[in-house]
């Protein structure tokens, strides 16, 4: 009976591809639709998701919320804008994450929630590739879309998704031998004012076509491409990995992270000497080469990302662990000094391997952010030479007047204290040892 079900929706055996990175769960969708009739594929996680449904063709697709990496609801967001004959159906266990489920919710999202029987799952699926073939019929003249035509157009080959963000999607793509990293902006029209993100992102790429500098991920061309439909910024592809990735694997020796600082300042003085915010200081948004040298990425459209931070008490969307106080508190005065916060944020990250506040929530990661004073490294059991604490120290205070006023002024720093000149015992010792015992807690 059920196998008739499968067939009565789509006359064909419809392919579902399941995105669950829990092993037992995974295996358990992938059995119950197989033995409904469906054609099953899985995926881990939403990148390796992502992959292929910019490949490949899917009827639905079935994901966890909770994925590592990003989203499930990051993955619908991708995956309404590539692939228009996708049904997608999301599996939540937490109610407030169903909350903002339910607020971005569009007639091809529908959730399931846990616990999830064999019959409660098949109900699910049926209804939502029934309600996907209404759609198609009704938009049979619709063209088809997908990135891969689009970079086609352009002159590019697609060969993976290097990341995936609310408002954007990053592509590897090579032409005439040489790889290229190609950032995409989404159609989100439906949830955000899509001409404000259009505008921004083509000006930042501008902008930032315009700094040269090595620690500073070079733009090389953006536009909307042939149709004006794939608004596009082509990068040169940094091959390293994510300094998020290196924090989390652990991989740097202090030298290599008092590099990594001293470089994300240069660029930052740049960026700032420009006229030019980053505003989305973090780990993520610095790439690392193969030898080791950081590159500041993604500038301005991060900016946008503040519109899915709600007000109140919601769960985290976007970034607010790295958001200076008077940007929590939605200061528009907001300048330098801020991303010199949120450096601190992610020296602080790099050097302890933790978050000076983590919060789940959004309202009280305002607070801390705006009232709490970070935690001093050593109750992290991390033993950091006090100069160190007090640069970190410095760039965390919570009044930007208080703090380093330029980037530059953080690396002098750091190269004091790298050639010696700088000791505990030094100049600022007791003062300095006074200082931190007031900002610690
Ligand atoms: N030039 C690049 N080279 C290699 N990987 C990149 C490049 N640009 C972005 N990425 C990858 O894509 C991810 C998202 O890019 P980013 O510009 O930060 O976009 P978003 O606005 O979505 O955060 C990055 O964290 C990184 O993993
Ligand atoms: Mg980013």
């Amino acid at each position: 009976m059920t196998e008739q079900r499968a067939t009565q929706v789509l006359g064909a055996s419809a392919r579902i591809l399941v995105v669950e990175d829990d092993p037992l769960m995974r295996t358990f969708f992938v059995e119950a639709l197989s033995s409904e009739g469906y054609e099953v594929e899985e995926a881990e996680d939403g990148l390796s998701a992502s992959n292929r449904l910019v490949k490949e063709s899917y009827d639905l697709v079935l994901s966890d919320v909770n994925l590592p990496g990003l989203s499930g609801v990051e993955l619908f967001r991708q995956s309404s804008t590539w692939s228009n004959e996708a049904a997608m159906v999301l599996i939540t266990g937490a109610p407030r994450v169903e909350d903002a489920v339910a607020t971005i919710k569009e007639g091809a999202c529908d959730y399931l929630t846990k616990p999830i029987t064999v019959d409660k799952l098949a109900d699910c699926v049926a209804d939502a590739l029934a309600a996907r073939q209404t759609q198609a019929a009704a938009s049979s003249q619709a063209e088809e879309s997908g990135p891969e035509r689009h970079l086609h157009r352009l002159g590019y080959r697609f060969i993976r998704t290097l990341g995936l963000g609310a408002f954007s999607t990053v592509f590897l793509v090579e032409r005439g031998g040489t790889q290229y990293a190609m950032k995409i902006l989404q159609k989100l029209g439906h949830i955000t004012p899509y001409s404000d993100l259009l505008v921004r992102f083509l000006h930042e790429g501008e902008i930032v076509s315009g700094l040269d500098h090595h620690g500073i991920v070079k733009v090389l061309e953006c536009g909307i491409g042939p149709g004006y439909d794939f608004p596009f910024i082509l990068m040169e592809y940094v091959d390293g990995g994510t300094l998020a990735r290196h924090i989390q694997q652990d991989s740097l020796t202090l030298e290599e992270k008092l590099d990594v600082i001293s470089e994300i300042c240069d660029a930052l003085s740049v960026v700032h000497e420009n006229g030019i915010l980053h505003q989305d200081v973090k780990p993520s948004n610095v790439l690392l080469t193969a030898d080791g040298r950081a590159k500041v990425t993604d500038f301005g459209i991060s900016r946008l990302g503040g519109l899915w931070q709600s007000d109140g008490d919601g769960p985290l969307m976007g970034s607010p662990a790295y958001m200076a106080p008077e940007r929590a508190g939605s200061d528009e005065t907001a300048d330098q000094r801020a991303d010199i916060f949120s450096l601190g944020v992610l020296c602080y990250e790099l050097l302890t391997g933790q978050l000076p506040f983590a919060e789940k929530r959004w309202g009280s990661m305002r607070r801390q952010i705006a009232r709490r004073r970070p935690l001093a490294p050593r109750r992290l059991g991390m033993v950091i030479e006090p100069p160190l604490e007090q640069i970190l120290a410095r760039m965390l205070q919570k009044m930007p007047s208080d703090r380093y006023q330029s980037a530059a002024d953080i690396r002098a720093d750091v190269e004091r204290f790298r050639s010696g000149q700088w000791t505990e015992c030094g100049p600022e010792g007791q003062a300095g040892q006074e200082f931190l015992r007031r900002l610690w807690r």
